[in-house]
């Protein structure tokens, strides 16, 4: 099914510290069809629409979750919000990850990026497949979304092992030829998806490009992607439509 633009109302706002939020949404369009590595566009007062993924959602309960953290303007305005207020989504957007293919997989993400893998942690769980999660947070006040049995890194050593990332990953026994999903800042998804292909791993990467639209139309979110045209060397794909999900043995990042 296709987007579309939706009012929700603002079930419950958690603060996880003082700058990171998680929303619960009413919102049971988009909660009966959204798909892990999805997003959705969110109103923030006068600004444009801001992007986040989604969270969690609950088919039942009509609801969905994002995880906002303070960074600007909009997102601001966000953390403005009170229990009860309405606001405008559109949504779900993006292609979202591929949780069919493969037995077991690998969920490694960074900053915001744990709220996307979170619901595709709830999917993949629910579904019995095999899969080892592996955060990484600056420190401990930073440890958002995680759970028990969860490997939790911090850059300052205060909670979890002491390292990055990667330091996580390595740390695993690595079982069969589990598929690799990450989620975080550019440099960490650049070391995480070369950490799978050491390990002759697959591994798709969700990029967070600045957007406006969300939906194709404004070509403000561009990446490059390898072309398989001769004497191409890349070609350019809108990150909102064409991901943001995308095989890291194709992406430029
Ligand atoms: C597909 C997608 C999913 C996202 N998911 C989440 C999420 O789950 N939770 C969350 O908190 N944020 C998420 N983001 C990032 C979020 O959209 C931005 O932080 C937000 O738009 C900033 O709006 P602002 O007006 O508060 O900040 P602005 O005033 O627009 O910017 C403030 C600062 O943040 C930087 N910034 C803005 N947008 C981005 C971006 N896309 N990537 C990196 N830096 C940026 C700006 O360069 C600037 O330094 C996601 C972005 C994308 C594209
Ligand atoms: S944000 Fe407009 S084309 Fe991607």
């Amino acid at each position: 099914m296709d987007h579309n633009e939706y009012r929700a109302r603002v079930r419950s706002i958690r603060y996880f510290n003082t700058d990171t939020i998680l929303f619960e949404l009413s919102c049971p369009e988009i909660a009966s069809f959204a798909k892990p590595g999805q997003f959705v566009n969110v109103s923030c007062g006068k600004f444009l629409k801001r992007p986040f993924g989604i969270a969690g959602a609950d088919k039942d309960d009509g609801m969905i979750k994002i995880g906002v953290k303070i960074v600007g303007h909009g997102t601001e305005n966000l953390s403005l919000l009170k229990e009860g207020d309405m606001v405008d989504i559109l949504g779900p957007l993006g292609n979202g990850f591929d949780l069919d293919s493969f037995d077991s997989y690998i969920l490694a993400g960074g900053g915001t990026g744990v709220f996307p893998l979170n619901f595709t942690y709830d999917v993949l769980s629910d579904a019995g497949k095999d899969v080892t999660v592996v955060f990484g947070f600056r420190n401990r006040e930073q440890v958002v979304m995680a759970q028990e049995g969860f490997v939790v890194t911090t850059d300052s050593g205060d909670y979890g092992i002491h390292g990055n990332v990667i330091t996580g990953l390595d740390s695993l026994v690595l079982k069969g030829n589990p598929c690799v999903l990450c989620v975080g800042p550019t440099p960490m998804m650049k070391g995480v998806g070369e950490w799978a292909k050491s390990k002759g791993l697959r591994c798709f990467v969700s990029t967070e490009q600045h957007m406006a639209c969300g939906v194709g139309i404004c070509l403000v979110c561009v990446c490059k992607t390898k072309s398989d045209v001769p004497g191409e060397d890349f070609k350019h794909v809108r990150c909102c439509k064409d991901g943001p999900v995308f095989d890291f043995e194709e992406v430029i990042l």
